[in-house]
């Protein structure tokens, strides 16, 4: 089964690290799309570490098998189709969000792990 994810990954913590472990548990081939940075600034948002950076975080655990980069919101029914993906997975605090999937695979919301976010890790993060 082929299990993909997405997020931006900055300043990877104990959340992420449960989120992709229990997205790979469920199957057993692993992708992970991050969001580039130039897609991270259409959202508004500013990561800590850049792409490259974030990628090698994920490159270094053993629950992840491939990473692909997220250009847009519009790419993942083509990443879904393109990496023959059997589940998709997000953190409940996207439920409901991408059931648009449904009709290519199944998509299945985890609960978000409480008390921890990059948000809050850069907040404390010296300037
Ligand atoms: N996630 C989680 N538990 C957390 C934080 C994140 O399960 N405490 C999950 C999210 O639900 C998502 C994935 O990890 O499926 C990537 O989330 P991301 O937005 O990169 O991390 P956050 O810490 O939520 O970042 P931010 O504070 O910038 O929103």
């Amino acid at each position: 089964m082929r299990v993909i994810t997405y997020g931006t990954f900055d300043t990877l913590h104990y959340g992420h690290i449960l989120l992709l472990e229990r997205a790979k548990a469920l199957g057993d081939y692993l992708i992970v799309a991050i969001s580039s940075d130039d897609f991270n600034e259409t959202k508004g948002k500013k990561a800590h570490f850049d792409y490259e950076a974030r990628k090698k975080f994920l490159e270094s655990l053993r629950c992840v098998d491939l990473i692909i980069p997220e250009h847009n919101w519009e790419q993942k029914r083509d990443d879904v189709v393109t990496h023959k993906v059997d589940l998709f997975t997000m953190g409940d605090d996207w439920a409901g969000k991408f059931d648009f999937l449904s009709d290519l695979c199944k998509v299945h919301y985890l609960p978000r792990t409480p008390t921890i976010s990059s948000t809050l890790i850069r907040e404390n993060l010296p300037k």
